[in-house]
């Protein structure tokens, strides 16, 4: 994955960024080492980010659209309170086997819920509002995952897109995924009940609040 930083400049970020829990630190390692496509796990920035907004917004109920091996979910999961609920959606038996026996380790994993399936089923069957998303699957849906979860956010909930930038290529979109991003990015930018604001965070992260 191209990132919009210099890898020196996001390794001097990331070394100033403190870690969310040890858990959290050997999931990475883990995953690095005995899991393919480890560069689809978001990182200590974005979590830590995530984790943060998560405990600033007040979020008591979180949808992750894309679990992986977990991370996010654990690093947004442990800014919840006490009755919080996180539930997460991942497609791959393999990732969402991993993910499961971390969650099952972590103190706070009784927060998370893992539900198998492809999102584009699964999001349309959910019932009730979130107070947080957060979206990381596949780049060609993004569209119906945003129209998806800004449907199901509460007035004042926070959406956060991952990807956003995808290495610079938004900006002329040459193939289907980055024209699908830069198609959710022009759509927040324009949509009437939502603010948006996109940072250079790592590979992008798009954040709109319902308003
Ligand atoms: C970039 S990774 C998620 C990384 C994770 N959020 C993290 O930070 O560690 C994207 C994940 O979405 C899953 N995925 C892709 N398309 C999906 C779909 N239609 N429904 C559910 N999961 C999907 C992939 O299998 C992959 O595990």
């Amino acid at each position: 994955m191209a990132l919009v930083c210099p890898e020196e400049v996001e390794r001097y970020a990331r070394e100033h960024t403190a870690p969310l829990h040890p858990l959290l630190e050997e999931l990475e390692e883990f995953t690095k080492n005995s899991v393919p496509l480890p560069q689809m796990l978001s990182g200590r920035a974005v979590g830590r980010l995530l984790n943060l907004l998560v405990s600033l917004s007040g979020a008591r109920r979180v949808l992750e659209v894309g679990t992986y091996t977990g991370y996010s979910a654990l690093a947004m999961a442990l800014a919840l309170p006490e009755g919080g609920e996180l539930i997460t959606v991942e497609k791959e038996e393999a990732f969402a086997k991993v993910a499961e026996e971390f969650f099952r380790r972590a103190p706070w994993g009784k927060k998370v819920k893992l539900l198998r399936g492809d999102a584009r089923e699964v999001l349309p069957a959910l019932e009730g509002s979130f107070d947080f998303v957060f979206i990381d699957a596949d780049k060609s849906s993004y569209p119906f995952y945003y129209e998806e979860s800004v449907r199901l956010l509460r007035s004042g909930g926070i959406l956060v897109m991952d990807n956003a930038l995808w290495g610079g290529e938004v900006l002329s979109p040459k193939d289907g995924r980055s024209r699908a991003i830069a198609k959710t990015n022009e759509r927040a930018r324009k949509d009437p009940r939502v603010e948006s604001l996109l940072l250079t965070v790592r590979d992008g992260l798009l954040v709109v609040r319902k308003l």
